[in-house]
């Protein structure tokens, strides 16, 4: 049985990734299982000078899901460089780098700063919602998306995923401008934007306001959006949104992704990405699959 999956000419032992945000930079993770199980760790969103977040509350439950708005709390790309990068290169996983910024001279200082550091690729996230400037104010237009993929790309040395937001009236669009500008890969979806209220304070419950809602909720959505992305461009794609099991990834393998990128289930049970990898495991052995990527795109419509 094949499980290996190449995403942008970078070889994953299997297709499962863990989604930024969800596993920190892996170590906690680590001290449970091996993290040779994962295709690739997908690190939290880094910045160029380390952020502490947004104040507290800043994550709650909501039905099938959670909301967060964390704001980018992290070391900075040089303490991670320094401090992180040498635990995860202990691992056969591939290592991604999300990279965030106020501006897009900051994501192209940290493609540079990231290349040549042992990460295999780099995860542009411009679609954060949760902060003030960048995030998702750059992944809501087109022609923004075309522009700063084209700037990430003249300063990367190693292959660039541009992570799509669903805050969009059509995602199409944005992947088409992410492949012109470029991209070597997609990932989607991010968090959708979303809000909850304490009916007793009547104030909302997150500190920001609103923050970015994600787990089993927001799956359909998802497949969704991978589809119609798979429909419209030829890069390859890194499908998330609410994947709990192995039904759920191949369901979006399905949709037309190549990989799975597993968030909020980390949450739920530490031991999601390993359980997930056997589902697609017993899914392909039910089903007579000697190799994972037969399974892409491989939705009937009739
Ligand atoms: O608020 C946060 O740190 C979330 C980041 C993201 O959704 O990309």
């Amino acid at each position: 049985m094949n499980l290996k999956v190449n995403i942008a000419g970078v070889e994953l032992s299997n297709p499962i990734i863990t989604a930024s945000g969800t596993f920190g930079f892996g170590r906690e993770y680590g001290e449970m299982y091996s993290l040779d199980e994962l295709g690739a760790i997908c690190v939290k969103g880094l910045t160029l000078a380390p952020r502490a977040g947004n104040p507290p509350p800043r994550i709650t439950e909501t039905y099938g899901g959670i909301l967060n708005s964390v704001g980018l709390q992290n070391p900075g790309v040089d303490m991670f460089i320094k401090n992180e990068i040498p635990e995860l290169k202990k691992y056969t996983c591939k290592i991604i780098a999300n990279i965030a910024g106020n501006t897009i001279e900051d994501y192209c200082e940290m493609a540079e700063r990231l290349s040549g550091s042992g990460v295999d690729m780099l995860e542009m996230n411009i679609s954060c919602p949760n902060v003030k400037e960048g995030g998702v104010a750059f992944g809501t237009n087109a022609k923004t998306i075309l522009h700063i993929t084209q700037e990430v790309k003249k300063h990367a040395k190693i292959p660039v995923i541009v992570k799509l937001s669903p805050n969009v009236t059509d995602i199409t669009e944005m992947a088409k401008a992410a492949e012109a500008g470029g991209a070597d890969a997609l990932s989607l979806i991010n968090t959708l934007l979303g809000m909850a209220i304490d009916i007793k304070t009547r104030r909302p419950i997150l500190a920001n306001i609103t923050g970015g809602l994600s787990g089993p909720a927001v799956k359909p959505v998802a497949v969704r959006m991978v589809y119609q992305v798979a429909q419209c461009t030829k890069l390859p794609i890194i499908g998330m949104g609410g994947i709990t099991n192995g039904d759920d990834a191949v369901e979006f393998m399905l949709a037309g992704s190549n990989a799975v990128a597993v968030g909020t289930a980390n949450f739920m049970n530490p031991y999601a990405c390993v359980s997930i990898k056997k589902g697609i495991v017993d899914y392909m052995n039910q089903y007579h699959i000697k190799d994972v990527n037969d399974l892409v795109g491989q939705v009937v419509i009739k």
